[in-house]
């Protein structure tokens, strides 16, 4: 380790999905760099200060704990934070541009760019900028034409170094990650700072780990990562359609393909469809950028893995109308897990927001249940027309209901006493597997009519046409 990396002073703006666990395992990784989280949300650091973290994350509890106090502190004195310190990451929130030019596509930078004409305003001494949030590619060029503006030539330099970590398994991916990617320029002073950087990193992760590469590099590939593991998703999803029309099984298929080496068996689960904050918003971002370079071709062929995943969506609540007698209205249907994947809360491009908002527009009455993310539902579906309740108990959701629609992986939904449940609801009893993870055989014996994603339906119904076809 460097020496020179002692008493160092870093400082995250941002104190969200991303800034908050990353902060976290490097301040519990090197408990002589203080580390600063700021954000513009008082309530959200109040969180990070207290018993009650904003975020649920397997382990970060105790991380936080161990470092909370000691060189981990979370406030809201920007400016303060700033000046102190000598390594600022930047992981404000980029979300997907509501309007004007690239409506729906492009990123929208007004967070970012605040955040770079503050740094700029309150530094003091030189500085290391470090863009953690996914951005589009180039943006470290327009972070340093901002910090350079004026009088301020040549105190900043920017690197690159997008965050990889998976939601409910952030803190491992963090301690133990596949790789760690930096980019910078390779002037003296980028490449000073990256080496900086690299040293941070060595302290926890092995060097051949920690990949450096020029800064259009890192950004891409953040980019171009997400945009692999989402067409993978959108890939399986597809063969998934085309299995339940033809009996094949999906998870045979992904079975038998995943077994060549070249291909692997990671990202082949077919799904309801891929939430989550990034995939959709990275892909996007990947389209607007090609069709900006007027490569349509590039564009249209990412731009379908975005249209698979809707279709997917809809194709799950056209599959309950037709099975359900082409008619979801008065019918109680209970959400089964409504964060994007198992072990976390977040509900970001939650395909239940979806298919919530499709099933109320078919009159149906919901009632969802999540172990860890109730919080945000109710907020998705606030502005919501139609009759909604909410519970953690899933006993208490599928009392009564016509239909059970299995929406988040969480793996306590496997085990749950479904004899229990089919004697609660009414009947016939329907279950939709919008993630495979029942026994589909068990449940047709109890008496459910049972509809996996790409695999036969098992129903008691021998002589119904198919409405779906
Ligand atoms: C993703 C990337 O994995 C991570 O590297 C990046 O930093 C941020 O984006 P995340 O969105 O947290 O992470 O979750 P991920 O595990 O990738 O899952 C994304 C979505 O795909 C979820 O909705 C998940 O349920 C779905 N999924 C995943 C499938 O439908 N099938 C699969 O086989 C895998
Ligand atoms: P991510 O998943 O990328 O971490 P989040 O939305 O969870 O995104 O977190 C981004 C955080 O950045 C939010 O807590 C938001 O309040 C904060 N933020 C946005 N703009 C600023 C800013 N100008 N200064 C400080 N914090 C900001």
């Amino acid at each position: 380790m460097s020496e020179a990396n002692r008493n160092i002073s870093i400082l995250c703006i941002g104190a969200g999905y991303v800034g908050g666990p990353t902060m976290a395992v490097i301040a519990s990784k090197c408990p002589d760099v203080k580390v600063t989280v700021v954000d513009i949300n008082p309530e959200r650091i109040a969180r990070w200060n207290s018993d009650h973290l904003p975020i649920y994350e397997p382990g970060l509890d105790d991380v936080v704990r161990s470092a909370r106090g000691r060189n981990l502190f979370f406030g809201t004195d920007i400016v303060a934070g700033i000046q102190e310190a000598d390594i600022i990451f930047v992981s404000v929130n980029t979300p997907t541009k509501m309007f004007g030019t690239g409506n729906g596509m492009a990123a929208d930078l007004q967070y970012w760019e605040k955040t770079a004409r503050q740094i700029r305003e309150c530094a003091r001494t030189p500085k290391i900028v470090v863009e953690k949030s996914t951005l589009p590619v180039k943006t470290a060029q327009a972070m340093k034409r901002i910090l350079d503006a004026g009088n301020h030539q040549n105190r900043f330099t920017v690197l690159s170094n997008p965050e990889f970590l998976a939601e409910g398994s952030a803190v491992n991916d963090l301690e133990n990650p596949d790789r760690v990617l930096i980019g910078s320029d390779a002037t003296s002073e980028g490449l000073a700072a990256r080496k900086k950087l690299v040293d941070i990193y060595a302290r926890w992760v092995s060097r051949d780990r920690i990949l450096t590469t020029n800064i259009w590099s890192s950004e891409l590939s953040k980019l171009v990562s997400n945009a692999f593991l989402a067409q993978r998703i959108s890939s399986i999803n597809a063969i998934s359609a085309l299995c339940e029309k033809t009996d094949a099984d999906i998870s045979e298929v992904s079975k038998a393909v995943g077994m060549d080496s070249r291909l692997g068996s990671k990202f082949l689960n077919a799904s309801i469809g891929f939430g989550g904050s990034c995939f959709k918003k990275d892909i996007l971002n990947l389209v607007y950028l090609c069709r900006y370079y007027n490569l349509h071709e590039v564009a249209d062929y990412w731009e379908g893995v975005v249209r698979i995943n809707e279709y997917q969506k809809e194709r799950f609540v056209v599959n309950m109308l037709g099975n359900m007698f082409q008619t979801l209205s008065g019918k109680k249907i209970c959400l089964l897990g409504f964060a994007f994947k198992a072990h976390t809360g977040d509900t970001r491009e939650s395909p239940g927001i979806f298919i919530a908002r499709r099933l109320m527009e078919e009159q149906a009455e919901l009632i969802v249940t999540d172990p860890e993310a109730i919080e945000n539902a109710r907020q998705d579906l606030a502005g919501a027309q139609g009759n909604i309740r909410y519970t953690e108990d899933p006993y208490e959701a599928a009392d009564g209901s016509d239909a059970i629609a299995l929406i988040t992986e969480w793996p306590q939904y496997a085990s749950l006493d479904f004899e229990r449940i089919f004697r609660s609801m009414v009947q016939p009893a329907f279950i939709f597997d919008g993630r495979n993870i029942l026994d589909h055989q068990r449940l047709y014996e109890i008496g459910f009519n049972v509809f996996p994603i790409g695999k036969p339906a098992l129903t008691h119904f021998h002589d119904e046409p198919d409405m779906t076809a």
